[in-house]
């Protein structure tokens, strides 16, 4: 089977990661990975993936009504483009990896016939927009991908031809002095005691994910004696605000007076060592629609405390596998921060839960099962489709 594998951003968070990581482990699919030329491709290429660049355009839709038709008009242009190599690249199904790039593969379906299958990684956008987005998705989508229930739901489609695939990650490769030594060298490397207690948040500086809580449990800890340590890991991606977002929190900081324990390191590219250096991750996100970086700290057998909305009830069980609190509830974070790390007998026992849920539910391998089996339906729906036409050319002829 020949997958095009389409992105139409080159920048990289959750979704690419899944995209790379996924393509890494299919056993039928031959996939190529199109996107706009930069930092996926580049790693792709690294990862041994075979890629094609196209040209890049941008990707904001404004409301600016001039700002807008240009927006429109680029996307067309980039699904022509696109509908072009995936015609050259003779592929049998397109994998497009947001809303947005499915819309843009499906536009041109007339010409390329190849069917499409949409990757849904967030929550549709609501309003008229959202609304017309999903009717037409109903009508021009092949089938669709959610990452997680609330994904699927948020879609509104009953429709058999949507699958609720989680994301996949890939068990700890480490050896305990591994991780003991990035334990080590990371926590030289950020300026934090051997020995402090560490807690992790990872992801892009952004309002909905929340990481003032982090903050503010960091500094309702330290007022009641306990030192801690935060590590801040990410970058204000896509938009303005995301980067006032980042001043705010620096600010927050400031006035909480516990700059001196929190490390802003920006964008990194080793968030499994990271997991294995620090004691714990956060998420604190508005809705996390899945949320791929708590199974990747799972992996590595680093618990997680993390608000319960969103596809992450999906992934923790309460009390088992992780801990879940009420998104914002600052007293109800702080109190299992504290349990967890008060109780060492309950942090070891979700230490190995957690991995084994990785491996039982969550594991790369069974994403990538899962994928191929959308593509090969699509590729027999579709043969199947043409031998239709066929047919009815014979009769008509
Ligand atoms: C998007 C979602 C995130 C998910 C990722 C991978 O970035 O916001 O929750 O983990 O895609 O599917």
């Amino acid at each position: 089977m020949r997958i095009a594998y389409y992105n139409h951003t080159s920048s990289v968070s959750g979704a690419e990661i899944n995209l790379l990581v996924t393509a890494a482990h299919y056993k039928r699919a031959e996939v190529t990975i199109m996107a706009p030329e930069g930092d996926l491709l580049e790693r792709a290429r690294e990862a041994g993936l075979l890629v094609v660049a196209l040209p890049s355009y941008n990707a904001r839709l404004s409301r600016n009504p001039l700002r807008l038709a240009a927006g429109i008009l680029g996307m067309i242009r980039a699904g022509k483009q696109l509908s072009d190599a995936v015609m050259a690249g003779g592929a049998e199904v397109i994998h497009a990896n947001s809303l947005r790039a499915g819309m843009m593969a499906s536009l041109f379906y007339w010409r390329h016939r190849i069917p499409v299958v949409w990757h849904l990684h967030d929550n549709p956008p609501k309003g008229l927009v959202g609304k017309l987005i999903r009717m037409y998705a109903a009508k021009a989508a092949q089938a669709f991908i959610a990452i997680s229930e609330p994904v699927m739901k948020g879609f509104g489609s009953s429709s058999g031809t949507v699958h609720l695939i989680h994301n996949g990650a890939v068990l700890s490769p480490f050896s305990e002095l591994e991780k003991k030594r990035y334990r080590i060298d990371l926590r030289r490397q950020l300026d934090t005691p051997a020995g402090g207690r560490v807690m992790v948040i990872i992801g892009q500086i952004a309002p909905w994910k929340r990481q003032e809580d982090a903050i503010r449990a960091l500094h309702s800890l330290i007022q009641q004696g306990e030192e801690n340590y935060l590590w801040i890991v990410g970058e204000p991606k896509f938009r303005e605000e995301n980067l006032h977002y980042l001043k705010e929190l620096q600010r927050l900081a400031d006035e909480l007076n516990v700059t001196r324990h929190i490390r802003f390191t920006g964008f990194r590219n080793d968030v499994d060592q990271l997991c294995c250096a620090a004691d714990l991750l956060l998420l604190c996100s508005e809705n996390e629609p899945f949320g791929r970086v708590i199974i990747e700290a799972m992996a590595q057998g680093t618990p997680v405390i993390a608000t319960s909305g969103g596809g992450v009830g999906e992934i923790i069980e309460h009390g088992k596998s992780g801990l879940l609190y009420e998104t914002g509830n600052i007293p109800q974070l702080v109190d299992h921060i504290r349990s967890l790390q008060s109780n060492d007998r309950l942090r070891k026992q979700i230490s190995v839960n957690c991995v084994e849920r990785v491996g039982g539910y969550f594991s790369i391998e069974q994403a990538a099962a899962k994928t191929e089996h959308v593509y090969a339906q699509l590729v027999r729906e579709s043969a199947e489709r043409n031998n239709r036409l066929e047919q009815t050319k014979g009769v008509a002829k």
